[in-house]
């Protein structure tokens, strides 16, 4: 048997484990959520914050356009400037504020999405046609699980 001190400690040790995970988990499981009305799951932000996410997406939508009107016109070139408006050195940094309140399926989502405009770019680039339309269509799907997933919620 232990002396009880040492039992003290351990136990002592358990405790501010577990404190110090339900913080971890906290952060990368996002407080911010709750279930909307329509069984999506709703991040509450700030009004300032939800208009940052929304500017990002219509900018999404933007991108989409102009890479198909180069794919219709054939104009590769056109595809590339597109994609690129996008593409991952384009990732405006959010806010660290804004992203611990970003569940992380959210994250991953968004952040694989400027990966996979940087590769429409480097395929345009390289005039592999061929290619585009299947990476956008990757690119949509991507879109879709995250709104079906996900609304936004002002505080
Ligand atoms: C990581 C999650 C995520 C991804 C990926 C995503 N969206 Fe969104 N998008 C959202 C959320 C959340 C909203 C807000 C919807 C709501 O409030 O119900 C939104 C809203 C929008 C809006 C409306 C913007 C406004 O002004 O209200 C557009 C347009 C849009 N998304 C386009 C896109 C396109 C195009 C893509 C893919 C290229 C995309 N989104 C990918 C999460 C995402």
């Amino acid at each position: 048997m232990k002396p009880l001190h040492a039992r003290t400690y351990q136990a002592l040790t358990l405790v501010l484990s577990l404190i110090l995970l339900a913080l971890i988990g906290k952060f990368f499981i996002g407080s911010n959520t709750s279930t909307a009305e329509d069984g999506r799951q709703a991040i509450s932000l700030t009004a300032n914050e939800a208009a940052l996410i929304r500017s990002d997406m219509r900018l999404f939508l933007t991108a989409v356009q102009g890479i198909t009107q180069g794919i219709a016109e054939d104009d590769m070139a056109k595809v590339a400037e597109a994609a690129k408006e996008i593409g991952s050195d384009q990732n405006r940094a959010a806010p660290i504020t804004l992203m611990a309140k970003l569940p992380p399926e959210f994250r991953k989502l968004d952040f694989a999405l400027h990966g996979e405009f940087e590769v429409i770019a480097t395929q345009a680039e390289a005039d592999d046609k061929a290619a585009l339309l299947g990476l956008l269509s990757n690119i949509l799907q991507r879109c879709n699980r995250c709104h079906e997933g996900f609304t936004l919620k002002t505080e």
